[in-house]
């Protein structure tokens, strides 16, 4: 085998309480990978913001990863599906998608733990710190519960197939620094906020398991990292308010940002109110209405 080609989907993190614990795999949107064994290390980018994603070997998460993974010279091409900076895990998904990729590729036989900390440290790359929370999910698929791992030696994770449920997904035209973003989150919290974090990522986990969007919406309440992050994404707090008002059982925001999410009995009107509401600060956004997700899958 020559060449491999890999579909990786994108994947929201944190959805809501579980920062840096929670990630969930989406339907769509996903990027394509296409990696071929060559005689010089090439990076190649189509799609989705193709012009703001670093070719370099040495700055793009899929180049990082691969030249850990293998000494070998290869032509990675990336077809982009999932916006860069938008906070549904795309640079992650050009790490897991390499990972996967390379080990079929070679028959590496990694197991998948270890694939995804080798993804991950594709995201030390692009956020300065080594995250799980959508590497996971853009592998194994589904919704992922990840150990917090400050020495970084084990990687415990747990994986559950979703019920299926509609996920609304409203992407700002804006973009998120996750390196930035990631600095504002507080080092310490009181002892009120770790208990109604307790209560939403208990209530969140049951209703994934249950298939019941209430509890989901529900649970999507944070109060460590959102309301921190809500300041900085212009229109949100306003967008998620009207998306209450419409019957929304709970919004969030994907991962550092800007994505806005949620799920409710109506999810086209709640699209569309957070894309009406974001439009009134002259913001342009993309709807998508997706689902949860399988993970990296090889295609050809
Ligand atoms: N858990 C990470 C964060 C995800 O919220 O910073 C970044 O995509």
């Amino acid at each position: 085998m020559n060449s491999i080609t890999v579909r990786t989907p994108a994947t929201i993190a944190n959805v809501g309480p579980g920062y840096d614990v929670f990630g969930l795999a989406l339907k769509k949107p996903y990027d394509t990978i296409t990696i071929t064994k060559a005689k010089k290390t090439k990076i190649t980018i189509k799609g989705i913001g193709k012009d703001d994603i670093p070719v370099d070997p040495e700055l793009n998460t899929a180049g990082v990863v691969a030249k850990e993974m293998i000494n070998q010279p290869l032509h990675i091409k990336l077809n982009k599906g999932i916006p860069s900076g938008s906070g549904l895990g795309s640079s992650a998904a050009s790490a897991a998608g390499t990972v996967y990729a390379i080990n079929k590729l070679f028959n590496l036989k990694h197991p998948t733990k270890k694939l995804i900390k080798q993804a991950a440290r594709g995201e030390e790359v692009a956020a300065g710190e080594t995250h799980s929370d959508n590497v996971a999910p853009a592998i194994t698929g589904g919704f992922t519960i990840i150990k917090p791992n400050k020495n970084k030696k084990e990687n415990k994770i747990h994986t559950t197939t979703p019920k299926p449920f509609k996920i609304v997904v409203v992407t700002p035209e804006h973009t998120t620094m996750t390196r930035e973003a990631r600095k504002t989150i507080p080092s310490k919290i009181t002892l009120n906020q770790a208990k109604q974090n307790i209560y939403s990522a208990s209530l969140i986990t049951q209703g994934i398991i249950q298939g019941d969007i209430k509890k989901i919406g529900e649970g999507m309440q944070d109060t460590i990292a959102e309301p921190i992050r809500a300041q900085k994404i212009p229109g949100y707090k306003q967008a998620k308010q009207k998306a209450l008002q419409k019957g929304a059982y709970g919004v969030t925001i994907s991962g550092s940002g800007p994505t806005t999410i949620a799920v409710g009995p109506n999810p086209k009107k709640i699209g569309k109110t957070i894309q009406k509401t974001y439009k009134k600060h002259n913001i342009n956004s993309k709807l998508t209405i997706t689902q949860p997700g399988q993970g990296t899958t090889q295609t050809k």
